[in-house]
């Protein structure tokens, strides 16, 4: 493997009566003001944010609001949170709320103490090194945004989705009550489902030798997400599939399965420029890519995708070449995603080949993508037009 440093300095609560219990001592030790981010109102539906006022008002902290996040969080939010941090002396963001908003807490925590542009830290220009004190309340698992210290933020005006972050990020503390999902709608739990997936697969798929363990951590995940998938479809308040799930939503993208290998994520990078462009969400894009990145990429090494198939999927080997294993494995992912529901083709988002040229060339501004194979922009041209 190779050499790494892990720490995760977030406090993280699981459980039922969790917020009650730890909301205002975790608040009450950074602020007596705060910043309360949250979406386009599913907090005010679900009862969440009286819950939340109360317990607070309750014990005298002051509350600004910064409301309607967008999914696929927008600059222009962020520095309306920024701005209202700076002139009102906030202490601490309370971002409630999924991905989206836990992102966009993130970018305004570090943008107050940064002085200068926020995209900054998105462009890559800078990494800094301070931010106000975060903590949120997760109400959809997906992203693992509750216990790492990256997010996305999307520049509608440039058309860019970019992601940042700096160890300054992590939340100080993240209440994780399931209960808090249940009136996630189909659509949003299957795009979970496929986000926390991805996660796993970006770091299964990586050319590190010695990482026996690492793969055996995620071959759980996967497993455990497709077990307890149908049963939380199928029963949208059943707390333990639910409580399941978003544990594995934490730990897909939490360091734990990650430490000592360099994650493949060209499809994330690829996805985030179908977002820019097309806004759609972010889990529905990966289930459309990985399938075509997996038949693109499987003769960088077929044993892997073997080795998947045999011991997540039930793929038996039957005389099977390691090829012939990748592909029934491949075949298993397009299985699982069809049975949940998921998206399969960009036409599904009315999404055609108008700007394929342009999302290939925006995925590699960088550089090449990918750690298992290496994708140039032709490279992606090719998984983008096989997504149609
Ligand atoms: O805005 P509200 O009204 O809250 O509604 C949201 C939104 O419409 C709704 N929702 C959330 N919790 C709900 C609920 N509806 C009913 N009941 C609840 N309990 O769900 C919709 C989608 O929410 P969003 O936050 O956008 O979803 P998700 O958690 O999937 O986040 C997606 C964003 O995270 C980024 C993605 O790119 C995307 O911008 N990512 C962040 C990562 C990270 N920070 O580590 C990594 C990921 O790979 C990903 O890129
Ligand atoms: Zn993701």
């Amino acid at each position: 493997m190779n050499p790494f440093r892990f720490q995760n300095p977030t406090v993280l609560y699981y459980g039922k009566g969790q917020i009650e219990e730890n909301l205002v001592p975790e608040v009450k030790k950074y602020a007596s003001k705060v910043l309360l981010v949250y979406g386009g109102g599913s907090i005010n539906r679900s009862g969440l944010y009286d819950k939340i006022q109360s317990l607070l008002i309750g014990a005298g902290v002051e509350i600004l609001e910064l409301a309607g996040v967008e999914p696929n969080p927008r600059l222009t939010t962020v520095q309306k949170g920024i701005n209202i941090c700076r002139s009102e002396g906030v202490e601490l963001v309370l971002a409630v709320g999924g991905g989206s908003v836990l992102d966009c807490s993130k970018a305004i925590a570090l943008g107050t103490k940064y002085n200068g542009e926020v995209w900054d830290i998105y462009s890559k220009k800078v990494r800094p090194e301070e931010a106000l004190p975060l903590g949120t309340i997760l109400t959809l698992a997906a992203t693992g945004s509750e216990m790492n210290a990256g997010g996305v933020i999307t520049n509608w005006e440039t058309k860019e989705k970019l992601g940042g972050g700096s160890p300054a990020a992590f939340p100080k503390f993240s209440i994780c009550d399931a209960e808090n999902t249940y009136t996630v709608p189909k659509d949003q739990t299957i795009y979970g489902i496929c986000d926390m997936l991805a996660h796993s697969f970006e770091h299964y798929f990586h050319p590190t030798e010695h990482t026996a363990l690492q793969r055996r951590l995620i071959e759980s995940v996967i497993s455990t997400v497709i077990e307890y998938a149908p049963k939380v479809l199928a029963n949208p308040e059943d707390y333990q599939a639910r409580e399941t799930i978003m544990y594995c939503s934490t730990m897909a993208l939490n360091g734990m399965i990650s430490m000592g290998v360099q994650g493949d994520w060209a499809c994330h990078a690829m996805e985030h420029e179908i977002s820019a462009i097309y806004d759609i969400p972010h889990g529905g894009g990966l289930a459309v890519l990985f399938p075509h990145w997996m038949d693109y990429v499987m003769d960088a090494n077929p044993s892997r995708f073997a080795q998947l198939g045999e011991r997540v999927f039930g793929v038996s080997r039957d005389g099977k070449s390691d090829r012939e294993m990748a592909e029934a494995t491949i075949a298993k992912v397009r299985e699982f995603y069809r049975s949940i529901g998921a998206p399969e083709r960009l036409a599904d988002y009315d999404i055609g080949d108008e700007s394929l040229q342009t999302m290939a060339a925006q995925s590699v501004r960088y550089s090449d993508i990918g750690q298992f194979k290496k994708l140039n922009a032709d490279d992606v041209l090719s998984i983008l037009k096989a997504s149609l």
